[in-house]
């Protein structure tokens, strides 16, 4: 048998994880969904989130993967606790589920990169949206999107996936960045960083039961959590990493991009005074290049920010999708011993055809990426909480003092994912299926999906 593959690099590691992490979520949906909920009120949640239940939650997937050593099902076996297997499988599914849409808006972004190019983008937006979203020009994206991403993965972890984050995750902090200065110099922007960084917590107080299990599900999707995506990657780890300073990083990393992400979308939309309220699947592709077609310094100045813009998502985007796919791939290479590369192309074809329906018609997209969101990732995570905190105990303190040095952090780990995490993730899963199963919306309810 051949070795298993693993990381050749910490670091490597670590950009592997921060590419999985940082994607559509926190560039698409992110600066959108503060908008929509109160602008700062959000954020304040979404960062509470991030540190109560996210840190924990990644570490949690971490100690399953490394001592594990292999993919998210066999992992469960491995530890000794086979019945246990359902909880890989969710999150092996939630990813192969969710990969399919992602491709679709991975490929509308590739779309926007050439049409801020040509400038057809920012000319009409929303015809242009309109054209490019649905039917067989989607279906063409999607395929090449969904073509770039199988390549990468087939090429394995250290050849493929290692390689290929190495360039891609600094390539999008250093652009961001770049952005958010030019995003300072636009006169009107200033609007833009108030409504994002000045909480109201009258409107937090308000909205609580739905602000809650939004901002806790960005934060967890934001992660790439319960979709057995960390443990994978985790699993390549060697023994001698710290896992709390490689999570804390991780965590702290797309919590920056997301930032960053708030900082250049919504100066950029207060200074063209475009209304960033508008919710949906398209808000950012008809309000950002509605802004960049009145940046100052006329067509091409607002292009070339286009051109950046929009390839930094698509980078990003690039970077979450492999990890996607790579849960599968790990599992039919670790569990059936079937060769990574028809193990990659077998499965990315499969999630192209499972995204055929999103690329022809938004209406499907949303409800894939609701189920996705609302009820397999919390079913994810729940079970992963369960499963470290009730389940492993003792060896799960064990594996996550594995090459730490700080020991004493483990079991006030344990603690808090037994308890607080346990508890807030449970609140979040019951107001998320109250809203799936109970609240019927435009007649409907949202578990049904849009048929007619
Ligand atoms: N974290 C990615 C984003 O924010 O876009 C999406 C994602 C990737 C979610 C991988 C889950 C996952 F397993």
């Amino acid at each position: 048998m051949t070795e298993r593959e693993t990381w050749a690099t910490r670091l490597g590691f670590i950009l592997a994880a921060v590419g999985s992490a940082v994607g559509l979520g926190n560039i698409w949906r992110f600066p959108f969904q503060t908008a929509d909920n109160g602008g700062a009120a959000f954020l304040v949640v979404y960062l509470a989130s991030m540190l109560i239940i996210g840190i924990p939650a990644i570490l949690a997937e971490f100690v399953i993967g490394r001592r594990a050593n292999t993919d998210a099902i066999g992992a469960f076996r491995s530890l000794g606790k086979s019945n246990w297997r359902f909880v890989g499988a969710i999150g092996i599914l939630a990813s192969f589920w969710t990969l399919s849409y992602y491709s679709v808006i991975g490929g509308w972004v590739a779309r926007y990169v050439a049409g801020s190019v040509t400038g057809s983008a920012l000319a009409a937006p929303e015809g242009y949206f309109g054209a490019i979203s649905v039917g067989l020009p989607s279906v063409v994206t999607h395929a090449v999107f969904m073509t770039t991403v199988i390549v990468i993965v087939a090429a394995g972890i250290e050849r493929g996936i290692e390689l290929a984050t190495k360039f891609m995750v600094p390539s999008v902090i250093v652009l961001l960045i770049g952005l958010a200065v030019y995003a300072v110099t636009l006169p009107g922007s200033g609007q833009g960083y108030g409504f994002f960084l000045t909480p109201d917590f009258g409107v937090v107080a308000t909205n609580f039961t739905s602000i809650l299990p939004l901002a806790f599900g960005q934060a967890l999707f934001s992660l790439s959590l319960g979709f057995s995506v960390m443990i994978t990657y985790a699993s390549y780890l060697g023994r001698d990493d710290s896992l709390f300073a490689d999570g804390l990083l991780i965590a702290v990393t797309n919590t920056f991009v997301g930032m960053l992400a708030g900082l250049v979308v919504l100066p950029l939309l207060f200074a063209a005074g475009v209304q960033p309220g508008e919710g949906g699947v398209g808000a950012v592709f008809i309000s950002i290049p509605t802004a960049l077609a009145s940046l100052p310094g006329g067509g091409l100045v607002g292009r070339a920010v286009g051109v950046v813009f929009f390839a930094v998502v698509l980078v990003a985007a690039l970077s979450s999708a492999i990890s996607l796919l790579e849960a599968a791939v790990a599992y039919a290479v670790d569990t059936f011993g079937l060769g990574r590369v028809p193990a990659a192309v077998g499965l990315g074809v499969g999630a192209f055809a499972l995204g055929i329906p999103s690329a022809i018609d938004t209406a499907w997209l949303e409800w894939f990426d609701g189920i996705g969101v609302t009820l397999l990732l919390p079913l994810g995570v729940l079970s992963v909480v369960l499963f470290v905190g009730w389940a492993m105990g003792s060896a799960a303190t064990e594996e996550l003092r594995d090459g730490m040095g700080l020991g004493g952090v483990s079991p006030i780990w344990l603690w808090t994912l037994r308890t607080v995490v346990l508890l807030v993730v449970l609140v979040v899963v019951a107001l998320n299926f109250q809203d799936l199963f109970l609240t019927p919306n435009a007649g409907d309810y949202y578990i049904v999906p849009p048929l007619g």
